[in-house]
């Protein structure tokens, strides 16, 4: 499992430490209005602990998967990215999604796109994917900021099966990736 260092952040494995931290997010409802069904779930320690075991495993399988992102200065655990397949929408598999939340206090201070852009970069010039999508609600702009703001672009709408909520799916492949990055681009420390 890698771990990526940003001007303001650590992305490193979870830990046990981010089992509370991550319960506490998942269960503010304005965190879960855009993800599964919309409800958020009730503070539960169990099923966050299960998402920190799963995310380890799946590093292990994959290669890829998720990330604690952590604010260097406080050391606070401020939410996760992960490069994920997204199971939920059989329809554009195979697929490499990648996404992110973050815990509220969090919000609008260009965290995500920090973190996301050093994910995806990861993904697709270290890791060598072909392909990067990520997939939001329609209504999710937040995140449709951040897709934009790390360059990937719009490519088509769908319905989630199992919710039938409307959704944006969005990409980029290597290849555009290199060719929007002229070398400049701040290399994260992998
Ligand atoms: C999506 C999320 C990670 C964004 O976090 P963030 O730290 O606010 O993101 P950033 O600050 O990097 O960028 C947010 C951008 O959205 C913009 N934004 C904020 N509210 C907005 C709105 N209502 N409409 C459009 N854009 C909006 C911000 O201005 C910012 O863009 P800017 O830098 O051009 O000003 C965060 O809102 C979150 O965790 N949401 C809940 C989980 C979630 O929905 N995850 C994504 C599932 S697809």
């Amino acid at each position: 499992m890698i771990s990526l260092t940003t001007e303001r952040l650590l992305l490193r494995r979870p830990t046990e430490d981010d089992i509370d931290p991550l319960a506490a997010m998942d269960a503010d409802p304005e965190v879960m209005r855009y993800i599964g069904d919309g409800s958020a779930s009730p503070f539960d320690r169990d099923r966050a602990a299960a998402v920190i075991a799963r995310a380890q495993r799946e590093w292990d399988e994959r290669g890829f998967g998720m990330l604690s992102v952590v604010v260097r200065d406080t050391h606070q655990f401020a939410g996760w990215v992960a490069l994920t397949v997204p199971a939920f929408l059989p329809e554009i598999l195979p697929a490499v999604e990648i996404g992110w939340r973050l815990s509220r206090r969090h919000w609008g201070a260009g965290l995500a796109t920090e973190a996301a852009g050093a994910l995806l970069r990861y993904g697709l010039i270290d890791r060598g994917l072909d392909r990067v999508v990520s997939v939001r609600h329609v209504d999710n702009h937040r995140s449709k900021r951040v897709m934009d703001k790390i360059g990937m672009r719009f490519g088509f709408d769908a319905v989630v099966p199992a919710t039938g909520r409307p959704a944006a799916v969005h990409e980029i492949t290597r290849a555009e990736y290199v060719r929007d990055h002229d070398g400049s681009a701040e290399r994260p420390h992998v």
